[in-house]
């Protein structure tokens, strides 16, 4: 089939859910794809903060490899070996107590909001505690419990009514959070990085005055680390260059390696509230997709690699803030942390985004004017200076006259 008939099938057939550009990609190795037309492009996206150790990881492939010929799916009525293991190293290396496994971020959003709900209930079964305080630009998946906690009012649109009892504060403003707060307030959601929002840090002290919060008046502090968790901001999980714990911490994207999972962490004070029979998936837990999560993991914890991802991503800030004051008039700002950073600019970021394709760099958006970088956390200086010279290309010879 040629490149123009897989995009008419795609076109006749899937749901029209997503505006995709016009290539087909079919194979990777190491941080670059390659087309149907053999075209190679240097990838900035990670399959959006997934791919970790780029493409065609020997390690990750042998994994796959040997469970898939032991045991794929046999579902949660039965015990199988990969799952406890890597509950143990999820729960050792974190604030954890235990670990829920699911298939995707959303799905492990939704878990938290049920854990942190059931604990409500039944912490304080005279008056229960159900209502979410939530942040504005926050992003937590497209089901309809996370959508309900994303405050972005494009994702509500059409899908009304939501889920009662969310309210939405302002991120890095303590007393916004603090004026929402009622008796009836369960749990505070946060990203510690809000990224799809448009890659805004947290700080820490708005992150230690919400964990103060949530002690003083009885209520559960939830992370979502599923796009800035699990090694992407430098630290195996992004709340440890804080200093503050959460009570339950939601991940997904790289730990399998590229298989669909989604973990939802939780404190033992909110398992002993969770029963039989309270939550399932019958795909959770699967067995190909724990061992290669405990692979990839183990990978991800370990304290070199994280350094390298600290210091590769000194090098992409370096570079990028010298783009900067070349170009002040078109970046306005570098903002992130390890490697998820975004460029604010005065163009139309989906307009560079395109730019940058023609030029074989695969880049996205966070919003209308921040162009995203998500690297594969493997990723070289070299391949950073090429990545920054195309922008700086893209900057110098301008977008064509329309576009910008
Ligand atoms: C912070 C955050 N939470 C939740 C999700 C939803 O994850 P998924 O697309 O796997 O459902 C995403 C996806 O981008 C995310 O970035």
């Amino acid at each position: 089939m040629t490149t123009q008939e897989i995009i008419a099938l795609e076109n006749k057939y899937i749901l029209q859910t997503y505006i995709r550009p016009p290539i087909v990609l079919e194979r990777g190795s190491g941080v670059y794809l390659y087309d149907t037309d053999g075209k190679r492009y240097l990838d900035f996206v990670s399959g959006l903060s997934v791919n970790a150790f780029g493409y065609g990881d020997a390690e990750i492939l042998k994994t796959i490899q040997e469970q898939a010929s032991k045991l794929i799916h046999v579902s949660n009525l039965y015990h199988t070996i990969p799952a406890p293991q890597l509950a143990q190293l999820l729960v050792e290396h974190s604030f954890a107590d235990r670990a829920f496994f699911c298939n995707s971020g959303t799905e492990s959003w939704e878990a938290a909001l049920k854990f942190c709900r059931k604990w409500g209930h039944e912490t304080y079964p005279s008056k229960p505690k159900y209502k979410f305080i939530a942040l504005h630009d926050s992003f937590h998946g497209r089901t309809t419990g996370s959508i309900a906690t994303t405050g972005q009012p494009k994702y509500h649109k059409g899908f009304t009514p939501l889920l009662p009892g969310v309210d939405f504060a302002t991120l890095n403003d303590l007393d916004s959070v603090k004026a929402l707060v009622t008796d009836e307030t369960c749990a505070i959601l946060v990203e510690p990085v809000q990224a799809e929002g448009g890659v805004y840090p947290c700080t820490k002290e708005f992150l230690s005055g919400l964990r103060k919060l949530c002690d003083e008046k009885g209520m559960l502090l939830v992370f979502d680390e599923i796009q800035c968790g699990l090694g992407r901001t430098g630290t195996l999980f992004c709340y440890q260059q804080y200093g503050v714990e959460p009570d339950l911490m939601t991940l997904a994207k790289p730990l399998a390696g590229g298989l669909p999972i989604g973990v939802c962490l939780l404190r033992q004070k909110v398992a002993d509230c969770i029963h039989p029979g309270d939550h399932a998936a019958t795909f959770g837990a699967n067995a190909v997709t724990c061992a290669t999560a405990i692979q990839v993991f183990s990978r991800l914890a370990n304290p070199d690699f994280l350094a390298g991802v600290r210091t590769r991503s000194e090098h992409l800030f370096g570079r990028l803030r010298g783009l900067q004051q070349k170009h002040p008039d078109k970046i306005k700002e570098v903002r992130g942390r390890g490697l998820i950073v975004g460029i604010v600019t005065t163009w139309k970021a989906g307009d560079i985004v395109t730019a940058f394709r023609d030029r074989n760099v695969l880049a996205c958006t966070a919003g209308p004017d921040v162009v995203r970088f998500l690297p594969p956390l493997i990723i070289e200086d070299r391949h950073i200076d090429e990545a920054v010279e195309t922008f700086d290309d893209i900057l110098t010879k301008g977008l064509p006259e329309e576009k910008k």
